[in-house]
């Protein structure tokens, strides 16, 4: 019988993450059920520092980035030692389930908790990168690339009026997907990303003939995990190689936060809800995902292993409209 769960932020905070918070949250209480937060991911589990949470304390967090239960990449966690010091405080709050919320490191880290202890655990997908298999959303990718195509258009007027190209650097360590948005949505040239390997000539030769086109500007949107080299290696490359007059944007951090757009805050909500009902339906080991606009279910080990793959449309579609 489930009765009293636990929930934590573990990784990347992501905006939505205190969406989901409250749809656990009030989803657990409305089923009559106890809920307590963690602090701090992982590492607050091992410190023990767990609290309860009643609905008000998750009261006027649906409009907010970040996480209120704060996370880390915690190092301890990695090790059997800290595994063994945070079983012990979940057994001395007398959790019945943990909920955890954050990407593939997260995930791996609750599937081997749960492999080594016993215990039930739910994950939901919480990351920007939208890199996780089982899942079309992940808590945090449409703020992301809301964030990122912001900047594109302030980058896109400067670099119009000088007649500019830019790089401009999205973050995605192993995924390309906050690229491939980032970049339809921001009318770019050409995107670079780790799934795909990059040809410098042939870029240059497209980003030339563009200009011979008469394009007033340009814009290359580079994922942070782009194999061929890093965005200021390949602008120094493009400079030698062709006639425009190159700068180099990095954006950074700043896509990790920022106001949880619409979409965000109502899929991390029903995540949120449908993380408890799923376990009160005795599922565990899976992360709660959505696929076609339906709530989906995924093994954690599925989940953290297959490589979700790439919508080739998107990528058709960008390289149309750029071409002509
Ligand atoms: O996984 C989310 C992410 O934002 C990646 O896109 C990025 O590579 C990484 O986290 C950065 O991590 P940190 O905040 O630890 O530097």
């Amino acid at each position: 019988m489930i009765k009293r769960i636990g929930v934590l932020t573990s990784g990347g905070d992501s905006s939505g993450m205190n969406a989901a918070i409250r749809g656990v949250v009030r989803g657990a209480i409305y089923n009559g059920l106890k809920v307590f937060g963690i602090y701090q991911g992982f590492e607050g589990l091992i410190k023990g520092d767990v609290r309860e949470l009643s609905s008000r304390d998750v009261g006027g967090i649906i409009n907010h980035g970040g996480t209120i239960l704060f996370t880390a990449r915690s190092k301890l966690f990695l090790t059997k030692e800290g595994r063994k010091k945070a079983f012990e405080n979940y057994r001395k709050h007398n959790l019945d389930a943990l909920i955890v919320i954050g990407g593939n490191g997260s995930l791996r880290g609750l599937r081997e908790f749960m492999d080594e202890t016993g215990i039930i655990g739910i994950g939901l997908p919480g990351t920007i990168d939208n890199d996780l298999f089982g899942t079309d959303y992940t808590i945090g990718f449409d703020t992301a690339i809301n964030v990122a195509v912001e900047a594109i258009d302030k980058i896109r007027d400067t670099a119009t009026s000088h007649e500019r190209l830019f790089l401009v650097e999205v973050m995605g360590r192993k995924a390309g997907f906050i690229a491939i948005f980032s970049a339809l949505a921001g009318g770019a040239e050409d995107i670079l990303i780790p799934e795909t390997t990059t040809d410098i000539k042939k870029l240059c030769d497209k980003l030339e003939q563009g200009k011979l086109k008469g394009k007033k500007s340009s814009i290359v949107v580079v994922a942070e995990g782009e194999t061929v080299g890093n965005v200021v290696t390949i602008a120094k490359e493009i400079k030698k190689n062709t006639d425009w007059d190159v700068r180099v944007s990095i954006l950074g951090h700043m896509q990790r936060g920022g106001i949880p757009t619409a979409m965000e805050r109502i899929n991390a909500s029903r995540l949120g809800v449908a993380a408890v009902e799923a376990l009160l339906d005795g599922k565990k080991g899976v992360m709660v995902g959505i696929v076609n606009d339906i709530i989906s279910f995924t093994s954690l080990t599925d989940a953290v292993t297959k490589v979700k793959p790439l919508n080739s449309h998107y990528l058709k579609v960008a390289e149309i409209l750029a071409s002509v």
